[in-house]
């Protein structure tokens, strides 16, 4: 039986008829709706054509098999994973684990990679047990300065330590299927590998080997996650009504061509998605942000994501959303039932601000922080929507990030942008590129 759909959203604070002028005229919302059933048939072209790989996600069944497999051999060998990636190559990954991973449970996995900051590869190599590690190198391209730089200094402590022969079992490559750098190397040195696809961008990747092989070293199940988007996605394309991400992605847009809301916060009210935010920004930031419509015209257009945290944001970010310039939006994310749960004992009757908090379990806290901050906003005019899992659960998770992916690729297809490339980025790459090749003549 398919999964059922983990995940609700609540828009109804994105409306004038709550929050004033900021926000989308009621009256307006069935020309939006039927502007997004266009979108929708737009996206379902997409995913017939096949030039769309993460719309094939949950087809990808062998590609998910071997993450597992190989998964189950290197817990068996080793103690510790070390995951070197940057951007789409790890930003999923860590959103995953921070989520999911239970104490105890699965290797311990650590990142790094993901900057060419000396200090922090320097102190994570001052305490790494080689012998028991492995090393899951990830790059799509197989030639990115900050996870490569790192990968070559791993190579080399780890021959010094186990010899030129046995370090090969240590080190297993994430990257395209036949071209890069990194394939050549795999290929040469005999490394264990795993495929980028090649029709899936890095930031699309979370929920392929990139994502999945990290996941199940860490005890988490890759079936539960994929079958969560699949079922996010099959709600989607559904037919009825409009669904949750196409509806998210329509009233951003509006409220970026209308309102000049540009920024998109994301606060999830829970520590264990304070990764996703993270992800959810690169995301939206590289597959939003662009120069050039799909018809060459030049338009600067981008949403810029912030990510927050709540209700720890509460006490940095909230006084200028509140009363600060009217140019975003919020979207909190909720979770119904958390996976545990504390009672704040009773205590100093005498003192009405501490005493309140007694006999109150803390999930009711964090509701009552998110239902408060959610109404202050609205009083102050300002426009917000709330996602509710019903828990942080592997299915919650994979469907939360099939959420955003299609919410992006709506927002691509209403700005008339291609969400899938990312010449910026690359741009950067080849600049730094250029920096070398004149050091190295
Ligand atoms: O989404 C993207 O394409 C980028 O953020 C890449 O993931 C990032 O630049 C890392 O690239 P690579 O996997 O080639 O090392």
């Amino acid at each position: 039986m398919p999964t059922a759909t983990p995940l609700a959203y609540d828009h109804s604070l994105m409306l004038a008829s709550q929050v004033g002028t900021a926000g989308l005229p009621d009256s307006e919302l069935p020309a939006l709706k039927r502007r997004l059933a266009e979108v929708r048939t737009a996206l379902a072209e997409q995913k017939r054509s096949g030039r769309v790989g993460f719309f094939g996600i949950p087809e990808r069944q062998a590609e998910i098999r071997a993450a597992v497999s190989l998964a189950k051999s290197i817990r068996r060998e080793f103690r510790t994973l070390l995951v070197l990636g940057i951007g789409g190559s790890d930003l999923g990954a860590r959103a995953l684990l921070k989520a999911l991973q239970k104490r105890g449970k699965g290797m311990e996995v650590l990142f790094a990679g993901g900057n060419t900051d000396p200090e922090e590869l320097a102190e994570l190599l001052g305490t790494l047990d080689l012998k028991r590690t492995a090393v899951n190198v990830i790059s799509k391209s197989g030639d990115t300065v900050e996870p490569m730089s790192a990968f070559l200094i791993l190579r080399d402590r780890l021959i010094a330590k186990v010899g030129r022969q046995k370090h090969a079992r240590h080190i297993i490559c994430t990257t395209d299927e036949k071209s890069g750098a990194l394939r050549t190397i795999a290929d040469r040195e005999g490394y264990r590998t795993l495929p980028v696809p090649r029709d899936i961008g890095g930031r699309y990747s979370a929920l392929t080997a990139v994502g999945l092989f990290p996941a199940a070293c860490a005890g988490i199940d890759p079936k539960r996650l994929v079958a969560g988007a699949d079922a996010v996605m099959r709600d989607f394309f559904a037919g009825t009504g409009t669904p949750a991400p196409l509806l998210f992605a329509g009233l951003m847009h509006d409220a970026y061509v209308r309102r000049g809301q540009h920024l998109t916060v994301l606060m999830p009210y829970a520590e264990a998605l304070r990764e996703f935010a993270f992800w959810f920004r690169q995301l939206w930031a590289e597959s939003l942000g662009k120069t050039h419509d799909r018809h060459d015209n030049a338009i600067h257009v981008g949403l810029t994501p912030i990510a927050a945290l709540g209700a720890t944001d509460q006490h940095s970010q909230i006084q200028l959303y509140n009363e600060g310039p009217f140019d975003k939006t919020v979207t909190f994310i909720a979770v119904r039932k958390f996976r545990a749960d504390l009672r704040v004992p009773k205590a100093f009757k005498d003192l009405p601000g501490v005493a309140s908090l007694g006999g109150h379990q803390m999930s009711y806290l964090i509701h009552a922080e998110r239902a408060a901050t959610a109404r202050g906003l609205a009083e102050h005019g300002r426009p917000s929507g709330t996602i509710a899992l019903s828990a942080i659960t592997p299915e919650s998770i994979g469907g939360l990030m099939m959420f955003f992916m299609l919410a992006t690729a709506a927002a691509a297809e209403l700005f008339d942008i291609n969400a899938y490339d990312q010449p910026g980025v690359e741009a950067g790459k080849q600049a730094m590129n250029a920096v070398l090749g004149h050091k190295a003549s």
